[in-house]
């Protein structure tokens, strides 16, 4: 297993700043476990999301804000295990860095300390200023999340599409600069119009990730699950199935039920 991690060459913060440079496309997925990181890792995914989306995916809750500092650093530390080339970000969860920024530090130095993950996510623009600052100050990489930001969902009372009026999208602009000068090295732009989400990215020179944000920004992120056709009563516009795997694990585990209650698993063979 170290041997063939070896293999690769691990992206970085710094090679997702040069692909955006040189105009290649970064691909970005949610895992929450071992399992999937180790797939979707040997797939060439450049950057896995250790995401508080795992409150909804991982943990069937309503919506992100119920999960804890600890259940991000048990889903993190499973997923560092099995990513040997790609980044792996981490999600700062709901109430661990908007009190205060030492508050904020600290949260971000359990993370690095306790899940061995590479660089940390928050949500918010200028409101968050001094949290990042000091994450930054303490050598830790800050990746940004502007538009829809599902921590927020009871201050925006829908899952709709934000920065449609001018004053929000002014305010994002600014806060996608905001985020560039201070350090972060790269910005999640979720569910805003697609015009807009070019031209922020077109305005800055570290990479503006997608999601529902239309095809003109440096790369796209979904959640794992969503993709593998999974989690199918969730049926957004900007979600491309790849697979459906909720039918294929159905079908599966019925013919396994149906094999053992015919005493047809296991034969022979799978016998000792
Ligand atoms: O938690 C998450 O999965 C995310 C992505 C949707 C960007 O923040």
């Amino acid at each position: 297993m170290s041997v063939a991690k070896k293999e690769y060459k691990r992206v970085t913060t710094k090679s997702l700043i040069d692909m955006k440079s040189r105009g290649e496309k970064i691909s970005m997925l949610t895992a929450y476990d071992y399992t999937f990181s180790r797939i979707i890792d040997g797939a060439g995914i450049d950057v896995i999301l250790v995401g508080d989306s795992a409150s909804n995916v991982m943990a069937g809750h309503e919506t992100t804000l119920p999960i804890t500092l600890d259940q991000m650093i048990y889903h993190a530390s499973s997923v560092v295990r099995g990513a040997g080339r790609s980044l792996v970000v981490v999600d700062l969860p709901f109430g661990s860095y908007q009190s205060n920024p030492k508050e904020a530090l600290r949260s971000a130095i359990r993370i690095m300390k306790e899940s061995g993950g590479h660089a940390v996510k928050l949500e918010g623009g200028k409101e968050i200023k001094e949290s990042i600052k000091r994450i930054l100050n303490a050598g830790i990489p800050v990746m940004g999340h502007l538009g829809l930001t599902p921590q927020s969902i009871y201050k925006f009372g829908s899952y709709t599409v934000r920065a449609k009026e001018e004053t929000e999208a002014q305010k994002l602009k600014e806060d996608a600069i905001m985020l560039e000068k201070m350090g972060c090295f790269s910005i999640v732009l979720e569910k805003v119009p697609a015009t807009l989400a070019e031209e922020v990215a077109k305005s800055i020179s570290i990479p503006v990730i997608g999601i529902g944000a239309g095809s003109g920004v440096d790369g796209q992120v979904l959640v794992l699950h969503d993709i593998l056709g999974m989690t199918n009563e969730f049926h957004p516009r900007f979600l491309r199935r790849y697979a459906n795997l909720y039918d294929e694990i159905t079908s599966a585990v019925s013919r396994y039920v149906e094999d053992v209650k015919n005493v047809e698993f296991p034969n022979k063979e799978e016998s000792y």
